[in-house]
Parts: structure tokens; sequence; C-alpha cells
């Protein structure tokens, strides 16, 4: 969603700008601009509506050259996807902006700058920002004084950075409740919504605060608080790879993102365990002392991060651990009970989406007893606010469709679930060496369903003509089974529903027919005779059954049921596993339908507005 960058250097940045810009594809947009100070000291704007390839195909007729310069990827919230409301927005004959959020009082904003005869040529709320700050510079103040002075006057989220074809050398920037990291090059000095966009330049970087302000030159960056106050800010060394961004000989990122992760798990696992034991400092210097008086948790979370939560909640109330698992935006907007000793915890992969963000300020002033967050994204607003964080080092994710995010979550949430139980006595020391010799497995058991690649593809065939269909779970392959709906119905954009199999009979039985293919999730676990009856509840009407099953489980390929053998796992590591082939399905249907993979429409990779 959105993504900006900006640089101050002596080189020509145009190009930087353009590949940033690539880089910050996957968040999904609709729309792309840059504007750089040229050499004659004029703003040199190119947009274009769809692809940062089109912008790029622009620039090649219209070359724009010159040191400083900032760029957009725009996704349409104010106003539709259009070169006009596409940024940067223009103020004067000087001032250039890019934003990224929203501006929740742009109306009245617009009224009062129209009244001080402001003329508007967009429908977007970000423009509002740019009249703003012309207008306080016109009242004397510099660059800095006006976009500080400009903040205080906006009620909702932004990251916004601008320039002034005045004041050449020099780009300002704020941020509040939309990331914004700044590179520190040799000379030069970049800004980015992402720090993934600035990888081919610098690896060192500083995360801003909420509130923050910051004036960037060629020279150095100043930074102050949002009392205005000069702050230091950390420089952080990324270990980010560089190529993080590349396909490498995949196909696709999702492709990609899918065969990375038995590596991706491998790192997530890594000095975090001993032979028999999870180290529980993994948590956070302060984890010993609090999991130890952990009775409840509240998990919070979005999309697939929200489907992680459910498969734990099964697992923390195994352990006697009682677990609540809410969407954010619902758990935003309504006054939750908290139990005692109750332990916060956000999934995201981002880091950064605002429902989650929303749900944990709240959540501060509620009285749980800490807070914790399983993040992807170093450095994050869920990673900065939370109490301790757990890091999923899955490495960059670009596809939209969350893949190794996901199996990464969920290695990082049995991880907890056993340190909880451990350090609250409710498991011995025995079980908690059998789920570390079981997590220690993973990479090489995902390896090998890795191998189903091709009878996959064979099978995604059965489902491409279709328009609707259904995946059924009991237990934790309930919410696999969400997962896996999920992944269809995101990247192939056919309608998939995912239910628990024992309510068939309470309404989605009446769909069941040929043309509605059912998959089912059937690990040979203490559900399977359950989830066997299910399947003839379905073939006895005539449907069409697709079942991922372990292949002691006694299912027999035949009329109306194919038959895709797993070996067998043990059934806590059991979600982890099953996810693999319903990820691997739903890529080779997007295949075949030839839709956009990697960005599927209308969807975003971080949601960072409401
Ligand atoms: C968007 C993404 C999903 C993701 C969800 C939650 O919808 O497309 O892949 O699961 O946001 O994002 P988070 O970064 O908080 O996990």
């Amino acid at each position: 969603m959105c993504g900006i960058v900006g640089a101050v250097a002596q080189r020509d940045v145009a190009q930087i700008l353009v590949e940033g810009l690539k880089r910050l594809e996957y968040r999904g947009y609709d729309s792309a601009g840059l504007a750089v100070i040229n050499a004659e000291g004029n703003i040199a704007r190119l947009r274009r509506l769809g692809k940062v390839r089109a912008l790029e195909e622009a620039l090649v007729q219209e070359p724009a050259s010159g040191g400083t310069g900032i760029a957009h990827t725009r996704w349409a919230t104010h106003g539709a996807p259009s070169e006009a409301n596409a940024h940067p927005h223009i103020s004067g004959d000087n001032i250039a902006l890019v934003h990224n959020g929203i501006i929740e009082n742009h109306e009245l904003l617009r009224n009062y700058l129209q009244e001080q005869g402001y003329t508007f040529v967009s429908e977007t709320d970000t423009e509002v920002i740019a009249h703003l700050v012309h207008h306080e510079q016109k009242q004397g103040l510099s660059l800095l004084e006006a976009l500080q002075k400009a903040v205080h006057r906006l009620e909702g989220a932004y990251g916004t950075v601008v320039m002034d074809r005045n004041d050449p050398e020099r780009l300002v920037v704020a941020r509040s409740g939309s990331p914004l990291v700044i590179g520190v090059g040799i000379g030069e000095y970049f800004v980015a919504s992402d720090q993934l966009a600035l990888l081919p330049v610098t690896h060192r970087f500083i995360f801003l605060e909420e509130g923050d302000v910051a004036e960037i030159t060629r020279e150095g960056v100043s930074i102050f608080d949002s009392a205005g106050l000069p702050v230091e800010r950390e420089v952080v060394d990324s270990d980010l790879d560089h190529e993080a961004g590349d396909k490498g000989p995949y196909r696709h990122f999702m492709l990609k993102e899918i065969f990375e992760q038995p590596d991706a798990i491998a790192s997530t696992l890594e000095d975090r365990m001993t032979a028999e034991t999870i180290v529980l400092e993994s948590f956070g210097h302060r984890a010993v002392e609090i999991l130890r008086r952990v009775r409840a948790v509240q998990i919070i979370a979005c999309g697939t991060s929200y489907h992680a939560a459910m498969v734990a909640r099964y697992w923390f109330e195994t352990y006697g651990i009682a677990c609540r698992v809410e969407i954010a935006s619902e758990f935003r907007y309504r006054k939750a009970f908290v139990p005692d000793d109750c332990l916060f915890l956000t999934i995201s992969q981002s880091g950064e989406t605002a429902d989650t963000l929303a749900a944990l300020r709240m959540a501060k002033e509620q009285g749980f007893m800490s807070s914790m967050t399983i993040c992807n994204v170093p450095g994050s607003s869920l990673v900065r606010e939370s109490d301790m964080a757990f890091m999923t080092r899955a490495g960059a994710e670009i596809g939209v469709a969350s893949t190794k995010a996901f199996t990464t979550q969920l290695t990082a949430l049995l991880m907890l679930v056993t340190a909880t139980a451990r350090a609250t006595g409710r498991i011995d020391a025995e079980q908690e060496a059998e789920i570390v010799r079981e997590l220690r497995e993973l990479p090489h058991m995902i390896r090998n369903v890795l191998t189903l690649d091709d009878a996959i593809q064979q099978l995604s065939q059965a489902f491409a003509d279709k328009h609707h269909s259904l995946f059924l779970g009991r237990g934790t392959m309930y919410p696999i089974a969400m997962e896996g709906a999920l992944k269809l119905k995101e990247i192939s954009y056919i309608h998939a529903e995912a239910y628990a199999a024992g309510e068939l009979k309470h309404g989605p039985l009446a769909l069941i027919d040929s043309d509605m293919p059912v998959v089912v999730v059937a690990p040979n676990n203490e559900l399977l005779e359950k989830l066997k009856s299910n399947m003839e509840e379905v073939r006895a009407r005539g449907g069409q059954l697709y079942v991922f099953a372990d292949r002691h489980a006694r299912l027999v390929a035949g009329d109306g049921i194919q038959v895709i053998p797993l070996e067998k796992v043990h059934d806590i590591v059991a979600p982890i596993i099953y996810t693999i082939p319903l990820q691997l399905l739903s890529y080779y249907v997007a295949i075949i339908k030839g839709t956009d993979v990697d960005q599927p429409r209308n969807l975003a990779k971080s949601v960072t507005v409401e």
C-alpha cells in the first residue's frame, strides 16, 4: 500500500527512485510518480497510471535529472486511480510532496485553504498537506518549520516527504502512523517507507519514530521529536540481503517464497533452542519473568496472521493456557474483557498494519500484563511499541499472498506456546524436548512436502475453470483450511470458503455439486474418523473431493475422491506442514488462470490505513 522513496545526492537520483519504487511494488499500488529538482532549478514531475514500468518508460521519453528527488506509488483511498491524483503533488511553483496514510480532517483543511486562495487540482487528501506547507512557508517560515507547523494541523496518519525548488539540496520528512526510514550513504542520504527500497544504495538506516520530523541534506540528518526538540536516533546496520527483492530463478516471488520456507524456518529456530529446550530469553530479556506469570493470552492480528493466531489458540489451550483470538479491526472498536495476568500478543508480517497497531496502542491503556509481537520486520512500529518482540526471520516477503511469513509465524508461536507452558509448569522437560525435536525436523519435513510440486500442479487443473470451492478441516486444520481458502481467493479470484468440517450439515452441504471442488486437510489424528464421515457426506451428494492426507490414513482414491498422500507427521507440527500443499495449489491455479500472482488486484501487502 503506497510507497515512498526520496534522495538527496550529488548524482542523478531518478534511477535510484525508480529502482526503489520497483522494490516496493509488492505492496500494491495503482499509479506511480516522481519529481526531481533539475539543473534549471525547476521541478520535473512525471506521473503515470499503472505500473512503475510505465513511469520508467516515460522517463526515457522525458529524462529528469537532478540530485534531489521524491517518488511514490499510490494506492487509491481518496479519489480514483488517475494521473491527476498520483503523487507527487505540487503547491505554488516550489513545493512538491509525497504522502502515505490518510488525512482524516482533509475536508476541513481543504475549505480553509480554499479560503486562503488555494486551488485544488486533485481529489486527494494529500494535496492539503502540500498547500498547508506552502501556506506556512509564505508566513516566513523555513521549509522545516513550515512542515512542523503543518503537521500539527493534521489528523490521521502520514509519512510524508517534501522538497522545495528554492532550497534544492534539502528534503524534510515527517512520520506519524505511517513508517519512514532514512538511508545513510556517504555524502548522500535517502528516505523510504520501507528499508527494502534502499538496499541497492545503503544498508545503514535510521528508523524515525512516531511524531518525528527530520531534515535531510547531503551532509547529514537533523531529527526533531513531536515537541520540536532535537533528538538522536540510532543508525542501524541492516542484515537484509540486497537480493531480497529479486526473484532469482523463480517465475514469481510467491513461488520463490514457498520454496524458501525450509530456510526461513531454520533461521527462525536458530540460536533459540538447545537440544531439548526453548531458550526463554529469545523472547526478550524480561521474558523469563513475564512468561512465568502468564495465565491467559489475547492474540490480535489480521489476514493470514489471524489464521496463525487461530492455530495458536488450539496449542495454548491444549496446555491449559486460556487464549482468545480476535481480528484487530473488531477488537479495537469494542470493550474487551481483560483477564488477570494476560499477555497481549500481536502477530504481523509487516509490523505496520494499521488496525493491529491501533489495537496494541489501545491495549496499553487496558491493563494487560505485558505486550509481545511476533513480527517479520525489524524496527517496524509493532516491534518498537511492544514490550517484547520475537522476530520471525523469514526475510523480505514480496508476494502479497503471505506464505513463508505464515509458516514462520506458526513456528514462532509453537516456540512461544512451549516456552510459556514450560515456564508456568504446565508441561515437563520430556514434553518440551519432544516438541523441540519436532521443531528441529521442520525444515527437512517441509523439503519433503515441496517434492509434491508436480503432483499439485497436475491437480490444479481441476480448479481452474471453477467459480466456487470449499475447504474443510477440523481442529488445528480448520484455520489451515481457512488459510488455504484465503490463498486461493487472493490470487486466483475463485470464491473459496472454509468450514470446520463438523459444520457441513448446518449449511454448506446445500452447495455441494460436481462443480464445486472440496479440498480436505486430513492428517492422521484423533479427528480423522470424524472427518471421513464428513467426506462421505460430500461424496454422497456428488461432490468432488481433493484430500491432502497422511499416507497411513487409509483413504483410497476413487470415484469423486483424489488423494494426495503426505508423510506421517506429529500432530503438533501438522498445521505447518499441511499449509505447504495448499499454497502450491493456489499458486498453480493462479498460473493457469493467468492472474497477477504477486500483486493480485485490489490487494496490498501492507495495510497501513484503516
Ligand atoms: C494484508 C496482506 C496479507 C496479510 C495482512 C496482515 O492483507 O495482503 O498477506 O496477512 O495484510 O498483515 P500483517 O503484516 O499484519 O501480517
